[in-house]
């Protein structure tokens, strides 16, 4: 028998992407979405044996209680794992000198109070079981070392203009991923920031080079073999460490 995941986000490519390979697998999937009406992919995938699903919009706190509550009937014993993969990449085409203070917000409020709360609701059903893993989709653009004033193609810097109030915001939810993997060290949680690839989706665009299947084969695969020396980490879809 398979374990016990939750994900958010789950209309977009990513999202169904994990749904689709972990129920494929014989995992129990657990698909949380802001509506869960609005993709058909997920709509074929539910069957609310293998897959469920459940409203949850991750910056409402009142919706993340409502799916916390759902969460516990369908899985009494607990969860297993819970990956944070909902995101907001913020409104596109302002570059940093002509960036508004809200689409830093907007950009902050869902990939980071929006982590922040669902993993709040959420940790006590990961401690009713010893899996007790918890991953937080993260980007490479959110590492400050490998900001592109230390490196990277000027295509790709002229691709990623618009990326500063997302950028600033996965950083912020590194470290909120570090405060977690703190927090919980104790417990023998294992804590994990982890960028997808540059991937096919409607965020990642056509251009990128990674199709969601690679993406979400090549995470599984990593979150599969974790140890937990790899608690408080940030590493590739390929299970390589990445500077914060
Ligand atoms: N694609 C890439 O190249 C790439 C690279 C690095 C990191 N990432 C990260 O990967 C994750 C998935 O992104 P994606 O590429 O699959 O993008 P996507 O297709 O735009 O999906 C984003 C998902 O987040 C959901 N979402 C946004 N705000 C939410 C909220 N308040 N409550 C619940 N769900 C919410 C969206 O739901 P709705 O359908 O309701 O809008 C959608 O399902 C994100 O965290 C993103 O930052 C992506």
């Amino acid at each position: 028998m398979g374990l016990v995941y939750v994900v958010t986000g789950a209309t977009g490519g990513l999202g169904v992407e994990f749904i689709k390979q972990l129920s494929k697998r014989g995992d129990t999937v657990i698909a949380c979405a802001r509506n869960t009406e609005k993709s058909e992919e997920l709509k074929a995938l539910i069957d609310g044996k293998t897959v469920h699903a459940v409203t949850l919009d991750t910056v409402n706190v009142d919706s993340v209680k409502q799916a916390a509550k759902q969460i516990q009937q369908i899985a009494p014993e607990g969860i297993d794992v819970l990956i944070n993969n909902s995101g907001a990449y913020g409104a596109r085409g302002h570059d940093i000198m002509h960036n508004p203070a809200s689409n830093y917000i907007q950009a902050f409020e869902t990939n980071v109070g929006g982590t922040s709360n669902v993993t709040q609701a959420l940790v006590p059903l990961l401690r009713e079981r010893s899996t007790r893993v918890i991953v937080n989709i993260s980007s490479i653009m959110g590492s400050i070392d490998l900001n592109s004033v230390r490196g990277g193609s000027p295509e790709l810097k002229k691709a990623f203009a618009d990326s500063t109030a997302y950028r600033v915001s996965k950083t912020a939810e590194n470290m909120l991923t570090r405060e977690f993997a703190a927090y919980l060290d104790e417990e023998d949680f294992v804590v994990i920031a982890m960028h997808p690839g540059w991937v096919q989706t409607s965020m990642g665009g056509d251009q990128a080079p990674t199709t969601p299947e690679q993406s979400i084969s090549g995470m599984l695969s990593v979150i599969d073999k974790r140890s937990k020396d790899m608690n408080g980490t940030f590493v590739t879809f390929e299970g390589e460490s990445i500077p914060w």
